[in-house]
């Protein structure tokens, strides 16, 4: 970078160079996709134009959470402007409009995941609360002593705690899938876990830790051959992949808003009508009933019956304008430009003494986590900080992964379709620049 350039220059010669850049870009399935605009996408997002530490922002934490356009943010700050109102309740204007664009914004992420409808699309606050929400209602209705539950050693711990609490409840066992040395899942002892006392097999579609893209479609059609179903923790994969829930053909899928440029305190589980049909109420209280009195209740209809409580309003229609966002955009020309970032990174990590790279999937999206000998890995985030680089260290809510590893954490440069490839580089720099002042 030239050191005579102003730090507001910085930015704009950071996202210009790429946007004008001649270059052409490769889809995965080797197809050529039009390059991206950089310069213009990272317009639409406010927060990205500023200082950090004195130093432009790079943010590269986005597997923590992701940045929103203005569209996102304007969407909602229009809802509480102009038509705040409870749904699906009011006698009045403005909850009809309120209701309108609540159902109308489930519809969208429904016609998005590719749902058959719009009842099996569950509001929910995140992931989390999703595989939560599968785990007591159908695990606690359908799991029986001794019957068995397969995980794999990559999980988020959102997506191990739901069933070990559940494997308690219902005296289930817990069976991992082990991986191999580039953090792929190993699928010949995968097929050897199955049994047919396997009635839920719970895995990431993508590796918050790794970046691993799992094989779900291969998951799922070994699951169902022994009668067990299938629910994806799907939150680390909306921000990157195209996601069909009909072509991976799994039974639930969980995502979460905030990591996909929407809003925090929403997300979606997608759910196979019947399986939802005949999984009881999560949750207790008003919008998820029929009729309540005091000898008994009875219960709403899809997908409210698992609603108890105001949703999360605006933030559902957030979501749904963060996917009407996305949806502008070739994703395979998304996806190629993150693969870039990555490859990028994955190139100029050679270069680096000390610098071992966590996680090296032949599938992989965007995620880079690494260690460097003699530094830990908060400190490296703090001394990246200081130089407005914004990264995630420590064990990613993957302790089970990183007692495997042998390691206390890794710090984790994670990749959007808005970082440039000058960001990658600056952040090379920044590393460098690191290991020669302090490891
Ligand atoms: N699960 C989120 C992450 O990986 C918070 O950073």
């Amino acid at each position: 970078m030239t050191p005579s350039l102003t730090k507001e220059s910085l930015i704009k010669e950071s996202v210009t160079k790429e946007s004008t850049a001649a270059y052409s870009l490769e889809a995965a399935d080797g197809s050529k996709v039009e390059p991206l605009d950089i310069d213009r996408i990272r317009r639409d997002f406010p927060i990205l134009h500023q200082q950090v530490n004195g130093k432009p922002l790079v943010y590269l934490d986005n597997a923590a959470t992701s940045q929103k356009p203005a569209v996102v943010i304007e969407s909602m700050n229009r809802y509480y402007r102009e038509y705040n109102s409870n749904v699906h309740r009011g006698a009045h204007s403005l909850s009809d409009k309120a209701t309108a664009a609540f159902e109308a914004a489930r519809l969208h992420i429904a016609q998005y995941l590719n749902a058959s409808g719009r009842e099996e699309i569950i509001w929910v606050r995140g992931t989390t609360e999703a595989i939560n929400l599968v785990a007591q209602s159908y695990g606690r209705s359908q799991l029986q002593t001794g019957d068995e539950i397969i995980l794999s050693q990559l999980e988020h711990h959102s997506n191990i705690v739901p069933w070990q609490l559940l494997a308690e409840q219902v005296g289930a066992v817990i069976k991992v899938i082990p991986i191999n040395e580039k953090a792929e899942l190993d699928m010949a002892a995968y097929r050897q876990l199955l049994t047919d006392r396997t009635k839920i097999v719970a895995v990431n579609h993508v590796s918050n830790a790794t970046g691993t893209i799992n094989p779900i479609i291969e998951i799922s059609r070994l699951a169902h051959a022994t009668g067990a179903v299938v629910v994806v923790d799907g939150a680390q994969a909306l921000p990157h992949l195209i996601v069909d829930v009909k072509a991976l053909d799994c039974d639930f899928y969980a995502c979460s808003g905030h990591k996909a440029f929407g809003p925090t305190g929403i997300g979606a589980l997608y759910g196979k009508r019947e399986l939802l049909e005949k999984m009881p109420p999560y949750q207790g209280g008003g919008e998820m009933i029929e009729r309540v009195s005091f000898s008994g209740t009875t219960f709403n209809q899809l997908p409210f019956k698992f609603e108890a409580g105001t949703p999360a309003i605006a933030e559902a229609i957030g979501f749904a304008e963060a996917v009407r966002y996305l949806e502008q955009f070739d994703r395979k020309a998304l996806q190629a430009h993150e693969d870039r970032l990555l490859a990028r990174a994955m190139e100029l990590a050679d270069a680096v003494p000390g610098l071992s790279v966590i996680g090296q999937a032949q599938q992989k999206a965007s995620v880079f986590s690494f260690l460097v000998d003699g530094l830990h890995p908060s400190d490296m985030g703090t001394l990246l900080d200081q130089q407005g680089i914004a990264v995630r260290t420590g064990h990613h809510c993957t302790q089970p992964l990183m007692d495997y590893l042998g390691i206390p954490g890794t710090s984790r440069a994670s990749f959007a379709f808005y970082n440039t490839l000058e960001e990658v580089e600056k952040f090379f720099a920044a590393l460098q620049k690191i290991i020669r002042l302090f490891a």
